[in-house]
């Protein structure tokens, strides 16, 4: 039996350590495990490494992924699809797992529908997988990106501004949101409820923290909401509270994953080798209240999440 693993997209602290247990876990059951390098990329140039015990040494600490990552245009089309495919068959694969997010497991689906098997682990920061309430990689980046928010707001007191910190997060506000509340942000932008009228909330939101005493005021924006230093300069020239946007960027998607990622990296990519030994093949990982789960990969993809509700509604108790 041998198995492939590769890592998609953007990459997400505590990939390595998914790698790791998918190897450790694999070997363990007497398979072959072949990394496959830069994602699809590099199933369709053939740019493999035999993955050993010693090869996963010394990496469940490390930020990024060892086999590297990337996004492939050419995986979106069915002649690259069909190469893909081929090349599978052509190294032996009997599954390939594939860590990384929805656009991660559009690429899988393509693949199971020719006849490949799959298994999907999540790993992405944005969070933003429907079929599971965590991500690998979401914790630490919002670890990292709450520190640094910390630090912008210290020396958002000390002048007395305003300052719009914008977040990644693709078309999701779930980094937003943690790091709003995490840092006692007095306004949370999300792309899944902002509307181009809300500037004038946002506004007044300053004017009456102003009026109250306040001496900076913290606004975590989405980068699905974005155009942060536009929004800094509306505010500034309505209240004439100095503004300032930072935008956070990629050092959200580096560092040393916490130990919550790490843990459910191993977790998860214990469950994926678990599932291929069972011979439940095409599915998903995923994380549900009771633990982990998995889906046919299909309805994973089909399936759809939102902001819960209750955590928007806690929002202007904060305020106060
Ligand atoms: O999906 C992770 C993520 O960091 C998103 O938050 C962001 O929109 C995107 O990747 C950036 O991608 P790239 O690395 O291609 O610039």
């Amino acid at each position: 039996m041998t198995i492939g693993v590769l890592t998609s997209g953007g990459d997400a602290p505590g990939m390595n350590a998914a790698i790791r247990a998918i190897v450790r876990a694999g070997l363990s059951q007497g398979w072959r495990v072949v990394g496959i390098e830069r994602g699809y990329a590099g199933l369709l140039s053939g740019d493999t490494r035999e993955m050993t015990s010693k090869s996963v040494s010394e990496v469940i600490q490390r930020g990024g992924t060892i086999l590297y990552t990337a996004r492939s245009e050419e995986l979106m089309t069915l002649g690259g699809q069909a190469r893909a495919a081929a090349n599978c068959r052509e190294m032996g694969l009997d599954a390939l797992v594939v860590i990384g997010g929805d656009g991660s497991y559009r690429g899988a689906c393509a693949l199971a529908d020719l006849g490949i098997p799959v298994i999907g682990v999540p790993g992405t920061i944005d969070l933003d997988i429907a079929c599971t309430d965590y991500t690998i990689g979401f914790d630490t980046a919002i670890n990292t990106a709450m520190e640094a928010i910390d630090k912008i707001r210290d020396t958002s007191s000390s002048h007395e501004r305003c300052s719009i910190v914008e977040v990644m997060g693709r078309s999701a506000g779930y980094i937003a949101l943690c790091c709003g509340i995490s840092t006692g942000a007095e306004d949370i932008l999300l792309p899944e409820r902002w509307k181009e009228e809300d500037i004038q909330d946002l506004i007044r939101s300053v004017i009456e923290g102003r009026k109250a005493g306040k001496k900076h005021h913290l606004i975590i924006n989405a980068e699905g909401v974005g155009h942060s230093e536009e929004l800094a300069e509306r505010i500034e020239a309505a209240t004439g509270v100095e503004s300032r946007a930072t935008i956070l960027g990629y050092l959200q998607r580096g560092g040393s994953p916490t130990c919550r990622d790490r843990i459910m990296a191993t977790r998860m990519g214990v469950k994926a080798v678990e599932l291929i030994a069972a011979g439940k093949l095409n599915r998903v990982v995923a994380y549900r209240r009771d633990g982990l789960v998995d889906y046919e990969i299909h309805e994973a993809l089909a399936m759809q999440k939102d902001i819960t509700d209750t955590w928007l509604a806690m929002l202007p108790m904060l305020k106060r």
